[in-house]
Formats: structure tokens, C-alpha cells, sequence
């Protein structure tokens, strides 16, 4: 098997990368070769079968073209440029995340192998007028450009996948934390950087309130079911290819209270607790309460408690 990460450079494509090197087979079939594509050729990962790192643009369709010559059998579809930066910059949204995403399907199409291609997309597609409580049925009403190009990338995925030209799987992620690194431009990047930037000996300033409730789930969770989405037979999947896979609701109050649990109480007085309109404006437009039944009827993992993301973030990727 050959497999293609997109936007194989950023933090949950190095995992998933990783994940696979550890793996080795996709469906009971040993992997044959890793490619992980990002704008600037990333360092591969170090596996038992060969991996590769290549510069890619999604939104070059020749470049994508020439990409898919290789005729991967599994593409993770990751690349994407976050939530703030979409809404922020309407232009470069387009262009990689609806423009990009419909690049790929066409060259995995036109490659005419058929292959598993799992997208990312996000519960930024919901929003606006819909009951609290989400179901897999509940319609996508996204309230950000994001989460519109998201949305589109959905129903793009069910669309080649009826027509036979892929065998497609849209996970819609709940907030990924904690993410190590920097902050980033999504609006939901102080979701990590209130637990990392303290745990590491800094400030960060928390923009909402802290009842404000998240559905989020770890890394480790989250790397672990973009990978099993590659595994599950096609008959079990239905005519729904997208769904919400799990995770947990915490208020913010309950998260810090857990990093103090793990870490101690030194952390939680690093934090500073400014409000920011623009991203409160995003975030009141999300959703946290969600009830990912089909996915954990398909045996999609699910997280138990935010004290694991803390623990997980100080043994994986605290900056030492
Ligand atoms: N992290 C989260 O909380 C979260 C939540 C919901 C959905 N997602 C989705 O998961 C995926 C991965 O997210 P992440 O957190 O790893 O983000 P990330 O920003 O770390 O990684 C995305 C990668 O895509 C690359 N990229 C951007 N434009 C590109 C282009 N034109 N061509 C090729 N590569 C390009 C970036 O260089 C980056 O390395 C994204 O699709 C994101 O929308 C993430």
C-alpha cells in the first residue's frame, strides 16, 4: 500500500505519519511507501518501508496531478489552512480548502485506482440554527468561511464515493489539544495554548469565559482515528461518509482545574483572562455538545477524561 498524507508537515500529519511508521499495514495490507506532502518538503518519518517527504501545493492542480502519477492507495487529505486564518484571509481559504480538496478528488479520480481517501474536516461545519445537542443526522449550517469550505469538501467526498471514484471517509474533528508548538491562526488556538504555554513556564491569555464549554478530544485520540478511519470495510461506513467522530465536553473551567489535578496549581496562575470579540464572535458560532453514535458504533476511540490530555501532552510534546 502506498500512502499519501496531505499537509504531512503539520502537527496531526508528523503524528499520523508516525502512527503508520509504527503500524506497518493498512486493512491487513503491509505499507509499502509513505509520502508525506506539505508545502515545503517535511522530514519523513523513520519507518520500516520507505518514506518520503515532497513539497506540494495543494492547490496546484498539475503539481496534484503529477502527485497522483504514483497512484496512492490511501490519501489522508489533511492539508488545510486553519479557522482564523480562512476567515481572516476569504482568498487563501478557498484556494487550498474548497479548491484545494476538489484538486485531490479529481486526481484521485482520474487515477482511476479507487483509492481509501480520508478527509478532515471539522465541527466548525456546525452552527447557527440548529437544536444544542448534534446528532449524526443534524444538518451542516457552518458559520465560518472555514467551516463552509469544510462543509463543501463533505459533500464532495459522499459524492465521489457514490460515484465509485474513491472510497471516501470525512471525520469532523472536535478541537485538537493540546497541540504543542506555537500558537497558531486558528480561533481556536488558545484551546491549547492556555494548558501549554503555563505547563511550559508561560503566559497565555484565555479570550472567553471560562463555563465556555469545548468538545475536544487528545492527540493521541484524534491521530488514532484518522488512521482507523482507513481500516473500517466499506459496507460498514453506509452512504453517510461523514460523521462526527468523538470526543469530550469540558468547560474551560474543568480543563484548567484538570491541568492543575495533573500539574499541579503553579500553572493555572500563569493565565490571563482578557476577552478577545473576534474570537469570541467565532466561537460562540461552535458547537459542543455532540452525540458521535455512528462513530463509536463503528468502534471510533473515544476520549475518558482531560486529565489524559494534559498527562499526554507532558510525555509526547511538552518543549523540553
Ligand atoms: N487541530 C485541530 O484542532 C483541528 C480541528 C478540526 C479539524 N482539523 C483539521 O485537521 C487537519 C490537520 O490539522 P492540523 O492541526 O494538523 O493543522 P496544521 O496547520 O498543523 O497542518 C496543516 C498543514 O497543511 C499545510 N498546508 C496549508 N496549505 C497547503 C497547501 N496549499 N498545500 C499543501 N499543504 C498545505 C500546512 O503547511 C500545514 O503543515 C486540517 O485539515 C484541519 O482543518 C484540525
Amino acid at each position: 500500500m502506498h500512502v499519501l498524507i496531505t499537509g504531512g508537515g503539520g502537527f496531526l500529519g508528523v503524528k499520523l505519519a508516525r502512527l503508520l511508521a509504527a503500524q506497518g499495514t493498512i486493512r491487513g495490507k503491509a505499507i509499502t511507501k509513505l509520502t508525506q506532502a506539505d508545502l515545503f518538503a517535511p522530514e519523513p518519518v523513520k519507518a520500516p518501508f520507505p518514506t518520503e517527504g515532497i513539497a506540494l501545493d495543494i492547490a496546484d492542480r498539475a503539481a496534484v496531478d503529477a502527485a497522483f502519477a504514483a497512484k496512492p492507495d490511501c490519501v489522508f487529505h489533511l492539508a488545510a489552512v486553519v479557522s482564523g486564518q480562512a476567515e481572516a484571509e476569504f482568498d487563501i481559504g478557498m484556494r487550498v480548502n474548497l479548491h484545494g480538496t476538489l484538486n485531490l478528488l479529481e486526481a484521485a479520480r482520474h487515477a482511476g485506482n479507487r483509492p481509501i481517501f480520508v478527509f478532515t474536516s471539522s465541527i466548525a461545519v456546525y452552527g447557527g440554527e440548529i437544536p444544542e445537542m448534534i446528532e449524526d443526522w443534524t444538518i451542516l449550517n457552518p458559520q465560518t468561511s472555514y467551516g463552509a469550505q469544510k462543509a463543501a469538501g463533505e459533500l464532495m467526498v459522499t459524492d465521489y464515493s457514490r460515484k465509485g471514484f474513491i472510497d471516501g471517509r470525512g471525520l469532523r474533528l472536535p478541537t485538537v489539544t493540546v497541540r504543542p508548538g506555537k500558537p497558531n491562526a486558528a480561533a481556536s488556538s488558545f484551546m491549547s495554548s492556555i494548558f501549554r504555554e503555563p505547563l511550559q513556564g508561560e503566559e497565555a491569555n484565555c479570550p472567553v469565559s471560562e463555563d465556555y464549554p469545548i468538545w475536544n478530544s487528545a492527540p493521541r485520540n484524534v491521530v488514532a482515528n484518522i488512521a482507523y478511519a482507513a481500516e473500517i470495510p466499506e459496507e460498514d461506513w453506509g452512504q453517510n461518509r461523514c460523521l462526527a467522530i468523538p470526543g469530550q465536553t469540558n468547560t474551560v473551567r474543568e480543563m484548567v482545574d484538570a491541568m492543575t489535578r495533573v500539574a499541579g496549581s503553579n500553572a493555572a496562575g500563569r493565565i490571563t483572562w482578557k476577552p478577545d470579540p473576534f474570537v469570541q464572535k467565532i466561537c460562540a458560532g461552535w458547537r459542543a455538545h455532540i452525540n458521535p453514535a455512528k462513530a463509536l458504533r463503528l468502534g471510533f476511540r473515544q476520549d475518558s477524561t482531560f486529565e489524559d490530555n494534559i498527562r499526554w501532552f507532558l510525555e509526547d510534546d511538552i518543549r523540553k
